[in-house]
């Protein structure tokens, strides 16, 4: 797409020494108009995401009609620091996968950090799963929507949900089968972002580590990630094996059954973790039936459901050996999918209040608030 600044066929940056290319920020700047309210998608941990559109040079186009994108920037005072911009570039800049976000290009300019991505029309699956129809129809998700984009307010479908996990399974098996191991250690459904079809691709990997060497299990470092997805084995000993991101991947199965968040403190006492809440739901077909997510309204084949809930349950052992590998994950969900019964029409399943309350809007911590990950040194 011929991006002159920090494009990923340059070298990867080691430095911060400010970008010869003087004029990159301001690119980016008009492509999001000066990096307006209206154009933010969303907001993580560590800055914003604005929609932008670049200027199409060959037709001399205006802007907000060229290739769209998405730019993140980084907070000055709260970002994740140099090491995990560099970490992003260094990882997705190098591969490429239909089921990982393309990274078009970087910009590091004095104070700022850029980082600019394909657009995932649809958003992130957790939008979907978690956002209130009152909030798709909001203010904030219609500016990101813009006139181009229609509102999403439909719940994901039964075969939505199972296209997106996999894909998103996808995504991780092709990191774990590359050549040199890539552990992807924040896998959760934020992370993973929807095209117009929705199709998963996986993003943002400022925390993805080189797996271990052939007589290692596991490389020891850092707890970082977020609550609630990051594995116990991970947690308790700074351990990170490749099969805990298997882990991370059965929390959002669960997610996808039940549209519940991983973590949510404004549930009940028990029902805080949502994996630890719900495993023995997911092996009692009956069980099961009261932890689905109602907005299915019962148009979903069971038994399909079923499965996919032994699947989380494998994926969620509390031993790394006991998972299965991503591979294993992805052949599971396409025989899953394959033998997908047509829907039953069933009345809608009723659910004990006692087990589902309607839900807040509460954002998941990342590990940093007890191993700080703000606080890491910037390489200045
Ligand atoms: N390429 C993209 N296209 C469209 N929307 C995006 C894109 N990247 C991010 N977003 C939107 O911006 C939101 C914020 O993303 P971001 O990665 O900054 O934070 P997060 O994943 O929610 O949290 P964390 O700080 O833990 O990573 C996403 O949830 C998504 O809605
Ligand atoms: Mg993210």
């Amino acid at each position: 797409m011929g991006l002159c600044w920090g494009s990923l066929s340059d070298s990867p940056p080691t430095t911060t020494t400010p970008s010869s290319t003087g004029n990159i920020s301001s690119e980016l700047r008009a492509a999001t108009r000066n990096f307006k309210t209206e154009n933010v998608l969303g907001e993580g941990g560590f800055g914003k995401v604005f929609k932008g559109w670049l200027e199409d040079k060959t037709s001399g186009k205006q802007s907000n009609v060229g290739t769209v994108i998405a730019v993140k920037k980084l907070n000055a005072e709260s970002f994740q620091g140099f090491e995990e911009w560099q970490c992003e570039v260094n990882f997705l800049g190098r591969v490429s996968h239909p089921n990982l976000v393309k990274l078009l290009g970087y910009c590091l300019e004095g104070e700022e950090l850029l980082l600019v991505y394909e657009y995932m029309q649809k958003g992130s699956l957790e939008n979907h799963l978690f956002r209130s129809t009152n909030f798709l129809l909001s203010e904030s998700f219609l500016y990101s929507s813009k006139s181009d984009d229609p509102p999403i307010i439909m719940p994901l479908t039964w075969d939505i949900r199972l296209k997106i996990a996999i894909g998103a399974a996808k995504g991780l098996a092709f990191l774990h089968a590359s050549e040199k191991q890539v552990i992807y250690r924040d896998f959760k459904a934020s992370n993973i972002l929807l095209d117009g079809s929705f199709n998963a691709k996986i993003s943002d990997f400022g925390l993805a580590k080189l797996g271990p060497s052939a007589s290692q299990s596991h490389i020891t470092t850092r707890v970082m990630g977020t609550q609630g997805y990051a594995a116990p084995e991970y947690v308790a000993t700074g351990h990170l094996y490749v099969k805990s991101d298997v882990y991370g991947f059965g929390v959002v199965l669960a997610e996808i059954l039940t549209s519940l968040h991983a973590l949510d403190p404004t549930r009940p006492s028990g029902q805080h973790n949502l994996t630890e809440w719900i495993k023995p739901h997911l092996s009692e077909r009956r069980k099961l039936r009261s932890i689905m997510d109602p907005r299915l309204e019962g148009k979903y084949p069971f038994k399909s459901a079923f499965r996919v809930a032994q699947l989380a349950l494998k994926c969620l052992g509390p031993e790394p050996k006991d998972r299965p590998s991503m591979k294993e994950v992805v052949e599971s969900l396409e025989l899953i999918e394959a033998a997908n019964e047509k829907p039953l029409e069933r009345r809608t399943t009723k659910t004990p209040p006692s087990v589902r309350q309607q839900q807040g809007h509460y954002r998941p911590q990342h590990l940093s608030s007890f191993r700080p990950r703000h606080t890491m040194a910037r390489a200045r």
